[in-house]
C-alpha cells in the first residue's frame, strides 16, 4: 500500500531539522526568479492571494495528494489556515530555505498544482547557502494531469537549479509505487542511484522506502 511520503513532496516544507532552524547567509545568493512563464503556464511564487484559489483544490484532491506528498502540504483547511500554509512558503522563499512555485494554466486562470526546490547536501535538507545539490517536488490536481504540467515545471526548475552556484547534483525522492512521479525525473534524464529506506521526517514515524534519482551537474549543463 502507498504510503505518505515525507521527503521529496510536491510542494513541502521539508524536513526542519537541524540546519534549517539556523541563521541563512544569503549573501551570496541571488534568490530563484519570483515568476516563470512559458508558452503553457507560468510559475508564479506562491502569494497570499492564492489561497482562495488553493483551498477547494486541496479539499477536493484529498485522495490524489495525501498517499505521496505530506500532509501539511496536502491537508485542506480553511482559508485563513491556507493562508498561513503560504505565508510560511514565501517566507522559505524570502530566507532560501526552500523555493516553491504555484503552477498556473489556462492563461494564469487555473491553479493547476505546484512545483519546488528543496536545497540540501549531503546529509538532508540545508538552507541554500550551504546547499551543493537540491532535490525537486511537484504535485498536480487530479483535473490537471496528464497534460505534460508536471514534467515541463520540472524541466524549468532544473534549469533554474542548474544556474545555482556550487550545485553538483539535482535529486527527485519518492516512493517506489508513485509510478507517475518517477516516470518525470526518467522522461529528463534522471538516473536511479538507489533505493533505500529514509530517515522519516518526524520521530516516531517508520523509516519510508524511497527511491531516489539523480541527475548529476557538470561544467557543461551550465553553459
Ligand atoms: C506526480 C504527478 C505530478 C504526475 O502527473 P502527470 O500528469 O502524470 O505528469 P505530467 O503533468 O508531466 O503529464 C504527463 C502525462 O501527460 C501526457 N501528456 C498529454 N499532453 C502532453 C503534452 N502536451 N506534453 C507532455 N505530456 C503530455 C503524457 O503523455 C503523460 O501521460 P502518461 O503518464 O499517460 O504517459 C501527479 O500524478 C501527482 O500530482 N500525483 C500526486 C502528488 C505526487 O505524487 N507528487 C510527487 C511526489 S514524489
Amino acid at each position: 500500500m502507498a504510503r505518505r511520503r515525507d521527503g521529496s513532496d510536491g510542494g513541502a516544507e521539508g524536513r526542519v531539522a537541524g540546519p534549517l532552524s539556523g541563521r541563512v547567509n544569503l549573501a551570496d545568493h541571488t534568490l530563484p526568479p519570483a515568476r516563470i512563464e512559458t508558452a503553457r503556464f507560468v510559475l508564479q511564487r506562491w502569494r497570499v492571494e492564492d489561497a482562495p484559489a488553493l483551498t477547494p483544490i486541496l479539499e477536493e484532491n484529498v485522495a490524489h495528494l495525501k498517499p505521496w506528498i505530506p500532509w501539511r502540504v496536502a491537508a485542506p483547511g480553511t482559508l485563513e489556515e491556507i493562508t498561513a500554509r503560504i505565508e510560511g512558503w514565501s517566507r522559505d522563499f524570502d530566507e532560501g530555505r526552500n523555493f516553491i512555485w504555484a503552477i498556473w494554466v489556462d492563461g494564469g486562470r487555473d491553479l493547476a498544482g505546484a512545483v519546488g526546490i528543496y536545497p540540501r547536501d549531503a546529509n538532508g535538507r540545508v538552507s541554500i547557502d550551504r546547499a551543493d545539490r537540491a532535490e525537486i517536488g511537484y504535485w498536480l490536481s487530479m483535473r490537471a494531469a496528464g497534460h505534460g504540467y508536471a514534467t515541463d515545471a520540472a524541466r524549468e526548475v532544473v534549469r533554474i537549479t542548474t544556474a545555482m552556484p556550487r550545485m553538483i547534483m539535482i535529486e527527485m525522492r519518492c516512493d517506489p509505487a508513485n509510478e507517475k512521479s518517477i516516470a518525470i525525473p526518467r522522461r529528463l534524464g534522471f538516473h536511479e542511484v538507489r533505493r533505500a529506506a529514509e530517515t522519516p521526517a518526524a520521530a516516531g514515524d517508520p523509516p519510508e522506502d524511497t527511491v531516489v534519482w539523480a541527475l548529476p551537474l557538470n561544467s557543461d549543463s551550465r553553459a
